[in-house]
């Protein structure tokens, strides 16, 4: 028996396939590329590192195509006895799937480990299991704790960021899901399959129909042009030609590349290549999509525009994405959830709004603090009940309804604001003696979006008015005012505060 990653090939490599046997036990990128060639009987290739990263394992798992130089063309099945990619294993019964009645979630990760080293089920698992903590795991027993007791929920349709630093467990986590790695304890499900149960064929098929993926160093096959390389899964899959070039331009339009379907990869820039395995990943049309830091190689300019378009082309497509970054910025920009993981564990799971105004520990607090809030924080959060004044009303009585609120509204017969009262200015009307509330009522005021984030409505804020906060039929729901924004934005920079000197005092 092996597993995909760390475990032992199975059998001896065939003598034909000239990679050190080290690297293929401890290459979980060189067994992912491996596996995912291994599969197009024409094309295998076998990778031998560079001298200088041959021993060094740190290296191994960290390396890129660049550290690599491609030796020998083999035959998928000697690739497939160099990865274990052969090996099967009787099919799991798929028992005790808690998603069969149909929710919402399509994966699911539920109290996995995943330890590596000669006895992952050893003494290692038991020790993270009792809670300690990865380097202490480390230290007593020699294994790497890659994941400690990951659990939770992606939501189809949902763009699910995992975010963390270097080492933190991400690409662990995500290759999880296609069974890149095999667990060490816990359940994984993709829509109420046990993918710890799939094996062989079966897994092939189930990574090819249910899910694309993209790499940060994504490799393009140079001789072939862009349209060929986004139909290359599909071409794997057995489909036609003609079926295959029709979803590849459909796939490469969405990403805005129609125009170099027959180009060389070589003639397209970074982003452009990156984009390509966007198209790739999207041109069988999976459900899921597993992006481990896709654009983390971009420039920052390119990085943002690519940030742009998946936001888009997700609005159309309405794909469920697993997205891994290191960046904070980017993870709560794209995500509608936030997993912020550290040491192999989940730190704090929630929206970028949560995970901004209510980071759950000084770690995520630290990342925080150099936040824009503005940026994601929006006016939903802090709106208030709006104060309906009637124009017949007197200043007096208006003064009386607000009891000390900002601003109050005028409608009309469907609820829709037509003029603002504001504090101040009643409050001069009736110091000047007038009590007519006609007099006082502004109607140039503004208005906003629940949705809309304080950087949208700074402008309008700046005014110093009140903002009737309306609904999609122009319907007032809250009012809000720059003094709300304020008092929001520094209760957050006092909870960061409060955080930092409970990690650095
Ligand atoms: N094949 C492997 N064999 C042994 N240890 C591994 C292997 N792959 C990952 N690890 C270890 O597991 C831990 C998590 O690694 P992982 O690659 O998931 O981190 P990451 O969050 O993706 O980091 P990065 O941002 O650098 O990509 C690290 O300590 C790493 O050294
Ligand atoms: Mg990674």
């Amino acid at each position: 028996m092996s597993n995909s990653d760390a475990g032992t090939p199975s059998g001896s490599p065939a003598e034909a396939v000239d990679v050190p046997q080290q690297l293929a036990a401890y290459g979980s990128w060189l067994g992912e590329h491996l596996e995912t060639r291994a599969a197009d009987r024409e094309i295998s290739v076998d990778f031998r590192p560079k001298s200088t990263v041959e021993n060094d394992r740190p290296a191994l798992w960290n390396s890129s195509i660049s550290d690599f130089e491609s030796v020998t063309t083999v035959s998928a099945d000697s690739a497939r006895s160099v990865t274990g990619a052969t090996v099967s294993r009787t099919q799991g019964s798929g028992e005790g799937s808690p998603m069969t009645d149909a929710d919402d979630v399509i994966i699911q990760l539920d109290r996995v480990f995943k330890i590596f080293g000669p006895q992952p089920r050893g003494r290692a698992l038991t020790l993270a299991k009792s809670g300690m903590r990865k380097n202490e795991v480390q230290k007593a027993t020699d294994h790497v704790v890659g994941m400690s007791d990951v659990s939770f929920d992606v939501k189809r349709g949902e763009t699910f960021v995992i975010m963390g630093l270097s080492g933190s467990g991400k690409s662990t986590a995500i290759r999880t899901v296609n069974k890149l790695h095999d667990i060490t304890d816990g359940h994984v499900y993709v829509d109420g399959v046990d993918v710890q149960a799939l094996e062989g064929q079966a897994l092939q098929q189930f990574r090819r129909e249910k899910m694309g993926m993209v790499f940060q160093h994504f490799a393009l096959f140079p001789h072939r042009s862009v349209i060929d390389n986004t139909g290359y899964g599909l071409k794997v899959q057995g489909v036609e030609r003609e079926q295959r070039n029709a979803q590849s331009l459909e796939a490469l339009r969405l990403v805005g590349l129609d125009a170099f379907a027959h180009s060389s990869p070589r003639q397209l820039s970074g982003g452009m290549q990156q984009r390509v395995g966007l198209a790739r990943a999207l041109a069988a049309d999976p459900d899921i999509l597993l992006m481990d830091e896709a654009f983390s190689a971009l420039d920052p300019l390119i990085r943002r525009q690519m940030q742009d378009e998946m936001l888009a082309i997700q609005d159309q497509l309405h794909k469920t994405i697993l997205f891994i970054t290191h960046d904070l910025n980017e993870a709560l920009r794209i995500g509608d959830r936030v997993c912020i993981m550290k040491d192999g564990a989940v730190v704090q799971i929630g929206t970028p709004e949560e995970i901004l105004t209510q980071p759950a520990t000084g770690y995520v607090a630290e990342f925080v603090q150099d936040v824009d809030q503005g940026r994601v924080i929006d006016v939903r959060t802090i709106m208030k009940e709006p104060v309906i004044v009637d124009a017949s009303m007197t200043v007096q009585g208006a003064l009386e309804k607000m009891d000390g609120a900002l601003a109050a509204f005028v409608v009309d017969s469907e609820g829709r604001p037509t003029g603002l009262v504001a504090l101040d200015d009643a409050n001069t009307a009736l110091a000047a003696g007038s009590n007519d509330l006609g007099s006082v009522v502004r109607n140039d005021f503004d208005t906003a979006s629940p949705r809309a984030t304080f950087n949208e409505v700074y402008a309008e804020a700046g005014r110093g008015l009140g903002i009737a906060v309306v609904d999609e039929s122009g319907v007032l729901v809250g009012s809000t005012h720059v003094r709300d924004m304020m008092e929001e934005m520094g209760r957050v920079e006092r909870l960061i505060d409060g955080f930092e000197r409970e990690v650095f005092m």
